[in-house]
């Protein structure tokens, strides 16, 4: 998939894919928006001295990033697996400002998230266990269970096939008691999805620029 790198409004970088016409983040704010749906409204959430989390989509690391700095700032342990169907080429990553912006200490790890071997589970430091998974969330199968599901695909108006109940349901079976999923997308056919195949949705203010995003937790 052919990448072009833009910078967002709060300054931090993004990536176009004209394929697709989509972006990876908010043009309003990479940062911001990674900030807001996934640390603010889940993983800050969770309440856990020990937190397994799954993302769909690895992309630029921003999401895995933010969380490494969040568990190390709060002294969580963190199992993190992420799977990505196409990884961005290093030349590309390289580029990324998230660890200047964040914290400059923290551009070793960003660089460890990306060069870390697929499939394998890496330490990136005392707090944070990473595993990069390389395939198709559509034929991925959970080998333990997640407190946290960053939903972070591409839009469901450009792959619809990510958000389906047949995807969700997947998810939810791999969500623990009180776990979370988290997206940025408010579509009413994606909550219902969600909530088809188990969840309680609620829908939640959204990042600057947008008006809401969607929170869904596996009650039971
Ligand atoms: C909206 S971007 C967000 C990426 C990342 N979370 C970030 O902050 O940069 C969506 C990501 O999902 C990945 N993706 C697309 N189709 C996928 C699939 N079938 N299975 C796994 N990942 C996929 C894309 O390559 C892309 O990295």
């Amino acid at each position: 998939m052919i990448v072009q790198p833009i910078k967002t409004e709060d300054g931090s970088d993004s990536l176009f894919v004209p394929e697709l016409n989509e972006h990876y983040h908010s043009t309003k704010g990479a940062l911001q928006e990674s900030r807001h749906v996934f640390i603010e409204a889940g993983f800050n959430q969770i309440g856990k001295k020990v937190i397994s989390v799954f993302e769909v989509g690895l992309g630029t690391g921003l999401n895995a990033l933010l969380t490494l700095n969040e568990a190390l700032q709060k002294n969580i342990s963190v199992h993190y697996t992420s799977i990505e169907r196409y990884p961005i080429a290093m030349n590309i990553v390289e580029k990324l400002n998230y660890a200047a912006l964040i914290d400059e200490r923290l551009h070793e790890a960003f660089m460890l998230l990306h060069t870390s071997d697929w499939g394998a589970e890496t330490k990136i430091n005392e707090t944070f266990t990473f595993q990069k998974v390389k395939g198709d969330l559509a034929n991925w199968q959970p080998d333990r269970m997640f407190d946290l599901i960053y939903f972070d695909a591409f839009g469901p108006d450009k792959q619809p096939e990510m958000w389906s109940e047949e995807i969700f349901s997947n998810l939810y079976q791999a969500t623990n008691h009180n776990g979370i999923l988290t997206t940025y997308s408010a579509k009413g056919t994606v909550r219902r999805a969600l909530q088809a195949v188990g969840f309680s949705v609620e829908r939640i203010p959204g990042p600057p620029g947008k008006n809401h995003m969607t929170r869904a937790v596996r009650e039971v």
